[in-house]
């Protein structure tokens, strides 16, 4: 993927109920994506839906998956492994998103996903981001010490293949986002602990952000908020919301 596109990572979470709505969903969102120019787009269906969702040839589009495990196979019920994800055409795999962490998933966890996933020949988009913030910063020392533990190991030949997605928890699924000058302190503030942990240019690992993005705030968080691009959840679930918002991103 070039990396001035714009991205967008479309997370459809445990919807459409059915695979027709699926499919739907897919056409159109492909359509649009189709009609821009300077974005690329990682829509990321449940894993029911994976194979049956036909990839374009296309720059701009990628398949990704909400989640996987670390194992590659074996006696684990319920699991999905990143090999075969890798091998139904699967691009991306989204870790450590805060609902999964909620069920259990600690950074030690996030971390050996991420190292699975680069393994296996995808690319990771790992989430990261503060359950609460105040005024005294302590959130700033909380996203330096996820960072550090989710990246364990991770080496400087690997952040060709990391995505960031800075989601503040208390943003997802609300009400409103959150401010674009907030987003930039903070998406400023990943981008230097990440430069100084590889020592690579400030801008090498895309950053984005997620949490309650819409048609109306997408355009002013990325150009203010000074970000690669956007996490979607509900969103992407709305065709006209959805096209309207890469629209929007594709200057
Ligand atoms: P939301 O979800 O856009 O519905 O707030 C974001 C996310 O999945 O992280």
């Amino acid at each position: 993927m070039k990396s001035k596109r714009k991205i967008i990572v479309a997370n459809w979470k445990m919807n459409p109920i059915s695979f027709d709505e699926a499919k739907k969903l897919w056409s159109k969102s492909i359509k649009k994506i189709e009609e821009t120019e300077r974005i690329s787009v990682i829509i990321s269906p449940p894993y029911p839906y994976l194979t049956g969702l036909k990839k374009p040839n296309s720059k701009k589009i990628y398949l990704g998956s909400q989640d996987c495990s670390f194992e590659r196979s074996g006696a684990y019920t319920g699991l999905v492994s990143p090999t075969m994800l890798f091998d139904i055409g699967v691009s991306y795999v989204i870790v450590g998103h805060s609902e999964v962490r909620k069920r259990g998933d600690t950074d030690e966890i996030v971390n050996k996903k991420m190292h699975s996933v680069i393994d296996s020949g995808m690319n990771v988009i790992v989430c990261i981001g503060e359950e609460k913030r105040n005024d005294n910063g302590e959130h700033l020392l909380f996203l330096k010490e996820q960072i550090e533990k989710t990246f364990k190991g991770i080496n400087k030949n690997n952040y060709k293949n990391i995505i960031i997605a800075y989601e503040p928890v208390w943003a997802i699924g609300a009400s409103s986002a959150m401010d674009s000058h907030s987003i930039y302190e903070t998406s400023l503030f990943i981008r230097k602990i990440i430069t100084e942990k590889f020592k690579i240019p400030l801008r090498s690992i895309p950053v984005l952000y997620g949490g309650s993005v819409d048609q109306d705030n997408c355009k002013n968080i990325v150009k203010d908020g000074d970000v690669d691009g956007l996490l979607v959840g509900r969103q992407s679930l709305d065709i006209k919301s959805f096209t309207d918002i890469v629209s929007a991103l594709d200057f």
